[in-house]
């Protein structure tokens, strides 16, 4: 029997019931929190009725570079591809090393157009906002384009005054002489499968709302078309089960579809975050509204995230290496905790999910914290990764 998991023909994940799933253990604190995650999830699987993983580490990141000669060895992209469903802790980027990002490589190889970022506070946990607990969103963040695809040269390069002159002589477009130049390419195609996915998940989970963040007021023809392009997608493909905004009523029990400016959204997820739900967005305001949502919960530490592609997921901390706090047992393993109870949703295992989030939630609320939340909190002193770990273990081990 397979422990790999597959597709159904919906394109949705089936899970055997001894699956072996690939682990980045990552750099920096990775080893860390991978310690300390590796029991909360394996309790959670136990105490829901599942069969032990089988979790199958693969080699990316500083490790691999010595050991293998390589920070992404094809093996391990082999490996992600083919189990469809990883969990990943956070990688360096190597500094000039010829090698741009660790993390985007991985995201174009197995072309992981969605990042996914649910933002919901967890009681107890500190954050700078009155009122926390009106917040419940998920970002759906594309991926590959817009101004993050790579396509920018230097100033005064050959390439940027070629740019410069085709812009004057065939577009009649003026750009200052020895300007550093950019591209911002945004399609139909990558636009249209990002927002389908928040949709379907919209639509699953029974969200009241999706909202698409853009600046189509000032660049109309790039997020202006994102816009434009998630109205028609969800009429054309979902027509029975969304309404446009403008011709909601009271009554509607359909997903109603809004859009925000990007500004404006920054101001109603301070302002009226229990409006918004389900979010979809272009690259750059994803990358920007995934971090200001996730301090408005308690910071990096307890934010969990996603890279999706079709028939393809790893979930992932999103958090960096912390440098500074490589082995020493400090960090916050919450993030690396929520990722993997988020993958669980995925493998199907619901019941599993929900346990780690709750031990995690009742584990906090005892104001057993790391660091991180107790330098926010008051005369609360921090326990270690491990420490953490094992009381949300505890939890879960204990739960009828
Ligand atoms: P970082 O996320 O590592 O650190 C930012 C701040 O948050 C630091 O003060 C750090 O100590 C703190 N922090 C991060 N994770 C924490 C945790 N779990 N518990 C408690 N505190 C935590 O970002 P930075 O410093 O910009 O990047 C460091 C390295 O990580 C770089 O090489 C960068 O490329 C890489 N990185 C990797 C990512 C990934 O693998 N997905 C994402 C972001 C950065």
């Amino acid at each position: 029997m397979t422990n790999i998991v597959t597709l159904g023909v919906d394109g949705t994940f089936i899970t055997p019931e001894k699956p072996t799933l690939p682990v980045i253990v990552g750099d920096g604190i990775g080893p860390d929190l991978w310690r300390a995650t590796r029991p909360v999830l394996e309790a959670a699987i136990d105490r829901s009725g599942h069969a032990p993983v089988t979790w199958l580490e693969v080699p990316a990141g500083l490790k691999a570079k010595e050991e293998r000669g390589s920070f992404l060895p094809p093996e391990t992209l082999d490996a992600l591809r083919e189990h469809r469903i990883s969990l990943k802790g956070p990688l360096n980027t190597p500094v000039g090393e010829g090698v741009r990002s660790l993390n985007v490589a991985i995201r174009r190889e197995l072309d992981l157009y969605a990042c996914l970022r649910p933002v919901k506070w967890i009681p107890g946990s500190p954050s700078p906002v009155r009122h926390p607990e009106k917040m419940d969103m998920i970002i759906f963040r594309e991926n590959t384009e817009d101004v993050y695809a790579g396509l920018e040269w230097p100033a005064a390069s050959p390439e940027t005054n070629q740019l410069i002159n085709f812009a004057r002589e065939k577009l009649g477009a003026t750009i200052r002489p020895h300007s550093a130049v950019g591209l911002k390419p945004m399609s139909e195609f990558s636009s249209k499968r990002l927002i389908r996915l928040a949709l379907k998940w919209a639509l699953a989970k029974k969200a009241p709302n999706l909202t698409l963040v853009h600046k189509g007021n000032i660049m109309k023809f790039t997020e202006g078309a994102f816009r434009t392009w998630g109205y028609e997608l969800a009429r054309d493909e979902f027509g029975n089960q969304t309404i446009p905004e403008s011709e909601a009523t009271a009554a509607s029990s359909k997903l109603i579809i809004k859009d925000r400016i990007a500004d404006n959204m920054f101001m109603q997820t301070l302002l009226r975050p229990d409006e918004y739900s389900v979010l979809a967005m272009p690259n750059l305001n994803g990358d920007y509204l995934s971090d200001a949502l996730a301090a408005q919960i308690g910071g990096l530490g307890l934010a969990p995230g996603a890279n999706v592609g079709d028939g393809l997921a790893i979930f992932e901390a999103t958090h960096g290496t912390a440098p500074r706090y490589a082995g020493q047992d400090k960090a916050n393993p919450g993030s690396l905790i929520l990722s993997g109870a988020l993958m669980l949703e995925f493998l199907g295992w619901g019941e599993a999910a929900d346990l780690v989030r709750v031990a995690v939630a009742e584990t906090i609320g005892t104001k057993i914290v790391t660091y991180d939340l107790a330098r926010q909190m008051e005369n609360i002193t921090p326990v270690s990764t491990t420490t953490f770990g094992q009381a949300v273990t505890e939890r879960i081990r204990k739960k009828n």
